[in-house]
């Protein structure tokens, strides 16, 4: 029987050695523990990881780390919001039972020299306009899985190819943890919940929403018989880059197994688009199932 959120004790912890003493307490008592890696200021997209993970696990842990390694030299390390206080309180909120906290210096040493780097899918999409990006990502995703060694691990479909360079980190090392994809969380009017949001302009959050307007209408087109994937593409490429102060970076639709471009429908696809909004950037994606296709060969 899960304990409810009010009689449960939420820690923090700073330090390697004492959350993984607590950890292993758990462990011991036979608590499936689940891990949701988030770099804080949450919100309901961050919270629906949460709940996902207390629903399954005896034991939550939620990691908070701005990471410094999956930012490039231009962007957002240094403003990027950081309001621990609120975020831990949503924590408790929620029952997590610890919240871990580390200091940059904690995750990396001034001698750190070791990353993980996915192949390939690193580079494209993203990965091309944010070089070093996934590098950052697949390190500190192993680092708080050795430190935390969960069962099962929360993620989002937001950052569609993170899950999917995540997924085949752990493949291809073996480890052992098992992952979730939970789906985006959108606010009333459209827009993915973003913690970069708050970046936004009233009049660039209007704009924003051209970027969920587009994969609606995609979506759309590619359930009519005979869908034109190139067509389709054009217009919503043509949707995005018409609107006031956004400027499109990529938008295609893709194999969501291998994020190469398609030209013919198939049962699974993928739209994913990303943007700037004045300076603020910004990602979303829908996944496409189309029933009456074949099984497309797919990597698990
Ligand atoms: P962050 O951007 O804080 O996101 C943490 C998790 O929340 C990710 O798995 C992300 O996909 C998910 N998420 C974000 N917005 C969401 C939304 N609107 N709906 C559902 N899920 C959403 O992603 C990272 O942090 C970092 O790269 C991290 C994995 C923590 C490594 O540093």
């Amino acid at each position: 029987m899960p304990v409810p959120a009010e009689v449960r004790e939420l820690s923090i912890y700073e330090d390697v050695t004492e959350i993984r003493h607590a950890i292993a307490a758990a462990r011991r008592d036979g608590k499936r523990i689940g891990v949701v890696p988030t770099m804080g200021a949450l919100h309901a997209g961050h919270l629906s990881l949460i709940e996902a993970a207390r629903a399954e696990c005896e034991f939550v842990v939620v990691t908070i780390f701005v990471n410094p390694t999956q930012f490039g030299p231009q962007e957002d390390l240094s403003r990027y919001p950081r309001p621990i206080a609120a975020d831990v309180d949503e924590c408790r909120r929620l029952g997590v039972d610890a919240v871990f906290h580390p200091q940059a210096e904690t995750i990396y040493p001034s001698d750190f020299k070791t990353f993980v780097n996915v192949e390939d899918l690193s580079n494209k999409w993203e990965g091309a306009f944010r070089p070093g990006h996934f590098r950052g990502v697949a390190t500190v995703v192993l680092k708080l899985f050795t430190i935390v060694q969960p069962d099962v691990a929360y993620f989002g479909q937001k950052d569609f190819q993170q899950q999917l360079i995540i997924k085949r980190m752990c493949r291809d090392l073996n480890v052992p943890v098992e992952l979730r994809v939970c789906p985006i969380v959108r606010d009333t009017d459209g827009l993915a919940l973003s913690s970069r949001n708050v970046y936004l302009s009233p009049s660039e959050r209007n704009s924003s929403l051209v970027l969920s307007r587009s994969l609606l209408f995609g979506e759309k087109e590619l359930h009519a018989p005979e869908a034109n994937i190139t067509a389709i593409v054009k217009v919503m490429r043509e949707m995005v880059g018409s609107e006031k102060g956004v400027t499109l970076e990529y938008l295609i639709i893709a194999d969501p197994n291998t994020l190469e471009e398609i030209t013919e429908p198939q049962r699974q696809m993928v739209l994913l688009v990303a943007a700037r909004v004045g300076t603020t950037r910004l990602i979303d994606n829908v996944l496409v199932l189309l029933p009456h296709l074949a099984e497309h060969s797919r990597i698990e």
